[in-house]
């Protein structure tokens, strides 16, 4: 990408282009109503591995209910997590909550204002401190997620990977309006620049792209595992029996969740469901029977419920018996 990144009559031109189109176009999202570093690092976090539209419904409610960083770091990890649920890679919202409380009691419940001060914080990465940077502080450091990397490597005509990515970036970045110009570059990605069919004819950019079309693809794809797993449902009156899962396992450790079985237990299952979580499709048959109760589990009230973190298919299933 000699000509765009090297040019400053070019590179200018196109910082104008897309900024211009990201005015007129973004979408709206509740994250772009205000630059408040709070919101901007709720978002941000959750925005992670998650889709826009999962994002939207939760994280006004999540700041209805943490209002602010020093009620976050005031409440208890289980509360923060059932605030989270459904929104998946809850090590994201234990991370947060660290954080919280780093943020209260060595910053003056303040967040830092720079990329480099942020980076220092648990699950604060380096495309995570550079957006939140950028965005609520107008720091002009690029900020590099998936979308980016891919309109980048369009843009040049070469996949770019690590350092020189980085620096592509950096280079190509608009220093007066760097928030507005990162979140332009991610909104390209997420709206035209798709990954497998990009919409060339609609983009503001299309004119000094040097791919206007899809790359061949570096990255080997990965298979998804395939795993079975039943799970019994046993409601008496008004409670339902769930169980927590181990604190020292990997995935959402202490989360609750209806007791597994050996095997989908008589003839038919009460219900069938697919269930995918990191590299796993998870095909689930819930039956409705009654299990002994054991150690580590018991009985939950439905307003209780409402308040337990439980893990996201958890709630699916309790959602389509009704229960919750
Ligand atoms: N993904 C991550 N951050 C985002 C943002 N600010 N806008 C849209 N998509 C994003």
């Amino acid at each position: 990408m000699v000509s765009l990144v090297n040019n400053a009559r070019l590179r200018r031109h196109f910082q104008q282009r897309l900024l211009s189109w990201y005015d007129r176009d973004r979408r709206q999202l509740p994250w772009r109503e205000d630059r408040n570093p709070y919101h901007i690092w709720v978002s941000e976090i959750m925005l992670q591995q998650t889709r826009v539209a999962a994002v939207q419904g939760r994280y006004r409610r999540f700041l209805q209910r943490f209002p602010n960083v020093e009620k976050l770091a005031a409440a208890r990890e289980s509360s923060v997590l059932a605030a989270w649920s459904g929104l998946g890679y809850y090590r994201r919202a234990r991370m947060m909550h660290a954080a919280a409380r780093i943020i209260v009691k060595q910053h003056a419940g303040r967040l830092p204002v720079s990329s480099s001060k942020l980076f220092t914080l648990p699950g604060i990465g380096r495309y995570t401190a550079a957006a939140i940077a950028s965005i609520a502080f107008d720091e002009p450091t690029a900020a590099v997620d998936g979308n980016v990397e891919r309109v980048i490597g369009r843009l040049a005509g070469t996949n770019l990977r690590g350092e020189d990515l980085w620096q592509t970036a950096q280079k190509l970045l608009a220093q007066e309006n760097p928030g507005n110009f990162n979140q332009a570059l991610m909104e390209l990605g997420a709206t035209i620049c798709l990954p497998r069919r990009p919409r060339c004819t609609v983009c503001p950019v299309f004119h000094v792209c040097r791919t206007r079309s899809v790359l061949p693809m570096h990255k080997p794809f990965s298979r998804q595992k395939k795993e079975a797993v039943h799970y019994a449902l046993h409601c008496q009156n008004d409670l339902t029996f769930l169980v927590k899962r181990p604190g020292d396992i990997s995935l959402m450790p202490e989360m609750w969740e209806l007791p597994q079985i050996e095997s989908a237990a008589g003839a038919a299952p009460w219900l069938t469901l697919r269930h995918s979580i990191t590299a796993t499709d998870f095909r689930i048959t819930v039956s409705k029977i009654q299990v002994r109760p054991t150690a580590g589990g018991r009985w939950v009230s439905r307003r209780q419920l409402a308040r337990m973190p439980l893990t996201g298919l958890a709630r699916k299933i309790l959602r389509a018996a009704n229960v919750i």
